[in-house]
């Protein structure tokens, strides 16, 4: 924490312990030991359906076909005319998980003493998305981020902002890169089958309103979390472990040719791959590898477990520990500064590269993000 000096002076003088006013973010000051993670524990799934409407099921639940490692699936097929893209310039903030605590109420209590501080039983609660933005932090150089905070009911609740940028960058789009996101999901749907029994569904149309999303519960240090994450499948043996252990990550990228290219493989994007899949305890990726011309070429399995043995030979790599701490020292920095409780003011926590963690206060402000059929059910 850089602590001001005269704010500290200030506070002090009542005898108030001072929130610091910024966090930094270099890697070095979060190499210590790892800190607790809490095994997640699976409380809920949720679903949205192809028009993006939320179910408090699993309807939208998908089985992984193993697909063998030399397949030959071209990711272009579908893209002009059996694709329906979400229209990502709707922001849906914490909607779906607000919805999912509202019809979940009573199974969320059961499993704590609800004081009537924190009446969730939890401190934060999230997207996955916006903690694995946090854990990537101390490794970033291009991207920055904006998350808002508001405490209600003793809980803090936390919602990305787009940045200027990324809405820049979102408005102009190259065509191939419009395309390229597009792959993503034609690989889930050459290996995803609808039932247990099933088989994948190649001509079908990709629509990517449809979600199915896990809800878990876990600890980090001295913060108690709930978050959800889209999971893109599961698998089909019964006998599998429960969840989140049987999911399965499905990720693209492309084939691997160089020495130069394994390293930047290892050191970019297994990092994001990592992150995305530890926090939820998801055990293992499987990943294709594409040509340029969107074939895939090979399909290999990451056991998440065994990814920070796999990048150990990298010269200046990434670290599991400084990811996790980072995180915890974060949402430390977060509850030391978010202090009223009050659904309708919002601190904006403000990043970029190469800076500091910053924060801004906003009342009643475009930045409130909690609804207010969140709050009027919450009040009952
Ligand atoms: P890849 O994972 O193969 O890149 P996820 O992997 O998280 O399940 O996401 C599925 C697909 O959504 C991705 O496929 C990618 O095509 C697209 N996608 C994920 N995150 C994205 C982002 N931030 N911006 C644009 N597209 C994204
Ligand atoms: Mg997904
Ligand atoms: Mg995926």
């Amino acid at each position: 924490f850089n602590d001001d000096p005269s704010t500290q002076k200030r506070f002090r003088a009542g005898g108030e312990t001072p929130a610091p006013r910024s966090l930094s973010t270099r890697a070095q000051l979060y190499e210590r030991v790892f800190p607790q993670y809490r095994q997640p524990v699976e409380v809920g799934v949720f679903s949205l359906d192809s028009e993006r409407a939320f179910f408090n099921d699993s309807r939208q639940l998908r089985y992984y076909v193993d697909p063998g490692n030399k397949p030959s699936f071209n990711l272009r097929d579908g893209y002009r005319d059996r694709f329906i893209k979400r229209d990502d310039g709707v922001k849906e903030r914490l909607d779906h998980i607000l919805r999912w605590i509202v019809a979940n109420r009573p199974k969320l209590h059961s499993t704590h003493t609800s004081s009537s501080s924190c009446t969730l039983g939890v401190n934060f609660v999230t997207w996955r998305g916006h903690l694995t933005k946090l854990l990537t932090t101390p490794y970033e150089t291009q991207e920055g981020w904006l998350l808002a905070v508001s405490k209600f009911r003793g809980t803090l609740y936390m919602s990305e902002v787009e940045t200027e940028a990324a809405r820049v960058n979102r408005e102009n789009r190259t065509e191939r890169h419009e395309e390229m996101m597009y792959w993503g999901y034609k690989f889930e749907q050459y290996i995803c089958a609808d039932d247990v029994n099933g088989v994948p569904d190649r001509g079908g149309v990709v629509n990517t309103n449809e979600a199915f999303c896990t809800v878990v519960q876990t600890r980090l240090a001295d913060h108690k979390l709930l978050f959800s994450g889209e999971v893109d499948c599961r698998d089909k043996d019964p006998r599998a472990p429960p969840a989140p252990a049987c999911y399965v990550e499905l990720k693209t990228s492309a084939e691997i040719c160089t020495p130069k290219q394994r390293s930047n493989f290892h050191r970019y994007k297994l990092l994001k791959w990592w992150a995305q899949s530890f926090l939820p305890g998801v055990p293992r990726i499987v990943a294709g590898f594409r040509d340029h011309d969107g074939v895939v070429v090979s399909v290999e399995t990451f056991h998440i477990s065994k990814i920070s043995q796999l990048i150990k030979n990298e010269y200046n790599c990434w670290k599991p520990t400084v990811c996790m701490n980072f995180c915890s020292d974060f949402l430390s920095f977060v509850k030391s500064v978010v202090k009223e409780d009050n659904p309708r003011l919002v601190y904006l926590f403000a990043w970029e590269p190469h800076r500091d963690v910053t924060y801004t206060v906003h009342r009643d402000s475009q930045y409130t993000f909690l609804p207010d059929w969140y709050i009027k059910e919450m009040a009952s």
